[in-house]
């Protein structure tokens, strides 16, 4: 789609934009966090933020610093995701992983720095505007989403459980903090700070947690399925750690009928909803086929 090749390289100027530079005594970890970031990646969650914003009819530039915010706490969950430590894995987003090149140190503090400098940059949209009220409450939402209710929380369930057979129960726990935490953190505040109401934004929570379940399976899939080159990060890293996944249990014609399922479910939200953004539908649309 080459809308939404565009939309990309316009998200890509936003978020190089409030990168730090390298340089000082601390430029190696600069460097690291410049690194993973600059990489590339879908970058999704700024995508879902600012169409979301744009659906609800913002159209200031206050939107800015929650996308590369959102942007950066993501990269930092995956630099810290691929340690050793976790899933141990060697590429991410078609290099050499952080702690490969910069060592496992380095990619322990470009994590911890990146989660920082998103909330220093987040913080910068409070000079950006007059109307103060629904930056306080996106960035609320910024504080606890990524943290131990949200993607941490995820990932701990996850880490912890890995070689154990899992409930039903454990996996919903895992896809809807690990994954879906960041994509609802995105979509509420693109809703909160174009002044949705909080049922709207709620609405947008729900939404998005459908979008992450549909894409973590997805992402399951293609760990089976893909290709490198695409993914641009191993294959059968799943298999590998002996994680149980969607496909573990249901199997790939089980996981992808979820996903198709999971992603009707979302765009008939979509369809309820007075507001309408075509884009932001084809893009969630995208996602059932997506190769990368
Ligand atoms: C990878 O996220 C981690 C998951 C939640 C599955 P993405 O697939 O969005 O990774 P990038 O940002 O495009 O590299
Ligand atoms: C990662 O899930 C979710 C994160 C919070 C980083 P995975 O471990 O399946 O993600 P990939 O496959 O390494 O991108
Ligand atoms: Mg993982
Ligand atoms: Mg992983
Ligand atoms: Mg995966």
């Amino acid at each position: 789609m080459e809308k939404m090749k565009e939309r990309t390289a316009q998200i890509d100027a936003v978020i190089h934009k409030y990168m730090p530079e390298p340089k000082g005594y601390a430029k190696t970890v600069l460097e690291a966090m410049n690194y993973t970031m600059d990489a590339g990646g879908k970058r999704l969650r700024p995508m879902l933020m600012q169409e979301t914003y744009r659906m609800f009819g913002g159209n200031e530039s206050v939107i800015e610093p929650f996308m590369a915010a959102i942007e950066m706490i993501h990269t930092y969950s995956l630099i810290h995701d691929d340690l050793p430590a976790m899933d141990n894995d060697d590429y991410r987003r078609g290099r050499k992983t952080a702690h490969i090149v910069y060592g496992e140190a380095m990619a322990i503090l470009a994590g911890d720095a990146l989660l920082n400098y998103a909330y220093e940059t987040a913080a910068k949209a409070f000079t950006m505007t007059g109307d103060l009220s629904p930056v306080v409450s996106a960035y609320t939402i910024l504080t606890r989403k990524p943290g131990i209710y949200g993607m941490v929380g995820g990932q701990t369930a996850d880490v912890e459980l890995t070689g154990t057979p899992l409930t039903e129960e454990a996996l919903n726990y895992i896809y809807e903090n690990k994954t879906g935490a960041l994509m609802e953190a995105a979509m509420m505040i693109g809703a909160c700070l174009a002044g949705a109401s909080d049922e709207e934004v709620y609405q947008m929570e729900r939404l998005a947690g459908i979008v992450g379940r549909a894409f973590q399976i997805q992402d399951d899939i293609l760990d089976i399925e893909g290709t490198q080159e695409e993914l641009g990060k191993a294959l059968h890293s799943d298999e590998e750690n002996g994680k149980v996944t969607y496909v573990t249990i249901h199997g790939l014609a089980g996981a992808k009928k979820e996903v198709e399922d999971l992603t009707g479910a979302a765009v008939r939200i979509l369809e309820g909803l007075s507001r309408k953004n075509p884009f932001l539908q084809e893009l969630i649309l995208s996602l059932v086929h997506r190769r990368n």
